[in-house]
Parts: C-alpha cells; sequence; structure tokens
C-alpha cells in the first residue's frame, strides 16, 4: 500500500480474488490494460489513470468488482468498464 511514485488521477483497483476471479475478473483486468494501454501497477502517460490488480475489495456479492478512487463499480462487464473509462476521459475534457 506504500506507493514510491504517483499514481494516476483516478486509481482502478480490479479485484481478481477468488469470487470475482470465479465470475470472470481476469477478463475484466485484461480489458482494462487493453483499454488504458497500460499494465499492473501502471499509470497512463498523461496521468489521468492507474491500474492495478488487487486482492478483495469487500464486493463479492456484486462480483466483478472494483474501487476507483473509494468508490465502487459492481458486476462489471467489459461495456460497464468502457462506460467508467469514456465517461472520465469525457469529464476531464469539459
Ligand atoms: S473477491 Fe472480489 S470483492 Fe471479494
Amino acid at each position: 500500500m506504500l506507493r514510491t511514485r504517483p499514481v494516476g488521477k483516478y486509481n482502478l483497483q480490479v479485484c481478481t480474488n477468488v469470487s470475482c476471479l470465479l465470475r470472470g475478473a481476469d477478463d475484466i483486468f485484461e480489458h482494462c490494460k487493453t483499454k488504458l494501454g497500460i499494465g499492473n501497477k501502471e499509470s497512463t502517460p498523461d496521468g489521468l489513470f492507474h491500474l492495478e490488480e488487487v486482492e478483495c475489495i469487500g464486493a463479492c456479492s456484486w462480483a466483478p468488482a472494483l474501487m476507483m478512487n473509494y468508490e465502487f463499480h459492481e458486476n462489471l462487464t467489459p461495456a460497464k468498464i468502457d462506460e467508467l473509462i469514456d465517461g472520465l476521459k469525457k469529464k476531464e475534457e469539459q
């Protein structure tokens, strides 16, 4: 949990623990990596997004889930990831 480098403004923490894993978390994490063009524990060059794979975030009943800056996003699908990331990009452009 100690950071030695700055992270992106929006920190996407994708749970890949057992409940989420059984409901497709690996695909969700891969989709995030492809969509953002970064890997685990990396930030986008514009400093907007940081991505990391994490252990259980306590949202198992709504798996697969991620936490972004302490905000939960649940029952994730690739379409929901696109909506989240694209929405944040649009928000930043305004
Ligand atoms: S296993 Fe993902 S929130 Fe618990």
